[in-house]
């Protein structure tokens, strides 16, 4: 008998493939009424696949009985009950490393588009302007100091990338990494009025929530910009709205948000921010490599080996 499974969210066809092909999978997110599948399903499912947006609650944990190990597709476990997980011996699986250069890539992405305008400036070709006149001046990255909040895995890859582009490069986290060739700084704010940029790749935790705060943004100031890559509980995004209309900040890209997929109206209609549908790892060659680690993940648990990415 193949060993039940729960699927939260829709993955990528070869994942659903082999999920379907060694387990009986329940799929959660098409099921008319998502109670009554609990209740008819729960008590057999051994196995949660979830994506990094479903995650799996507490609800959902405490309505499968023979829960033991949740996969989940993405590096970030914020959407999943890490306490309950705890509480009831389940494991959780996540997607390290796999997608260290597709995110890093999106945020240099971003940067770039941020700084040389290039949205905007494909508007100015495709709308004829450059016929009545070239394009105005922009700034420029090189030369031009950032910081990173969260020199990880991705922080690294992002920070290499940044020499590459001849930028000064500083980071804070909660411990200084002195192998590390960056400076660092123990205090964030302090951190944001000595660069012209901010990156932001922490994870999302109780403790991050909001540490971008509206005094960090003010040190980063008028010239600075910011860019969110990470999580948007990690940024005071009222603030943020409200320093970016005002000037008082410079600028900001973000590929994530505090209550995605919605995206507050206001940052809509300004010309001084980048938006992304939370991207970072939205390649085919990375979600392939995420979904394999979720499909070895499950195998490694059925047949009783070592996980290969653990989180608990
Ligand atoms: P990681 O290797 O665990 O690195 C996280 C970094 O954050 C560490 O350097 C850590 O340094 C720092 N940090 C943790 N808690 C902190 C705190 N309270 N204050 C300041 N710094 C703190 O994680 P990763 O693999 O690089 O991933 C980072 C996050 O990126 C993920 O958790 C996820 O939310 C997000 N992400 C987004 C996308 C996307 O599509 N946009 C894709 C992948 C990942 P210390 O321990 O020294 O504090
Ligand atoms: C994914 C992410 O978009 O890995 C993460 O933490 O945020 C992204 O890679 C997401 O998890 C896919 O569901």
């Amino acid at each position: 008998m193949k060993p039940e499974i729960l699927q939260i969210g829709p993955m990528m066809k070869h994942v659903e493939a082999a999920l379907h092909g060694a387990y009986r999978t329940h799929r959660f997110w098409e099921a008319a009424d998502r109670g009554k599948l609990l209740e008819s399903v729960g008590p057999n499912i051994r196995a949660v696949a979830t994506n990094g947006h479903s995650g799996c609650s507490r609800a959902i944990i405490e309505a499968l009985p023979k829960l033991e190990v949740i996969a989940s597709y993405g590096v970030g476990y914020d959407a999943v009950d890490i306490a309950a997980c705890k509480q009831h011996g389940i494991r959780v699986t996540n997607t390290p490393d796999v997608l260290n250069d597709a995110v890093a890539e999106m945020a240099l992405g971003l940067m770039i588009a941020l700084c040389r305008r290039i949205p905007q400036a494909d508007v100015h070709v495709r709308e004829g302007w450059w016929l009545e006149g070239g394009y105005p001046l922009t700034a420029e990255l090189t030369g031009a100091r950032v910081g990173i909040l969260g020199l990880g895995r991705i922080g690294k890859e992002i920070a290499r990338r940044c020499q590459a582009f001849k930028m000064r490069v500083a980071y804070h986290g909660r411990t200084a990494q002195p192998y590390e060739p960056y400076e660092y700084y123990a205090d964030l704010e302090a951190m944001a009025g000595d660069v012209d940029w901010l990156v932001v790749i922490a994870p999302g935790t109780p403790e991050t929530r909001g540490i971008v705060s509206r005094q960090v943004m003010q040190a980063l100031g008028p010239r600075g910009c910011l860019v969110n890559v990470a999580r948007g509980s990690i940024v005071d995004q009222p603030a943020l709205v409200e320093m970016l209309q005002s000037g008082a900040l410079g600028g900001a890209a973000l590929d994530v948000f505090a209550d995605e997929p919605r995206v507050p109206e206001a940052l809509l209609g300004l010309d001084n921010v980048v938006l992304s549908p939370h991207q970072g790892s939205a390649t085919v060659k990375t979600r392939t490599a995420m979904g394999d680690l979720v499909v070895q993940n499950l195998a490694a648990h059925f047949a009783g080996a070592p996980l290969l990415t653990p989180v608990v």
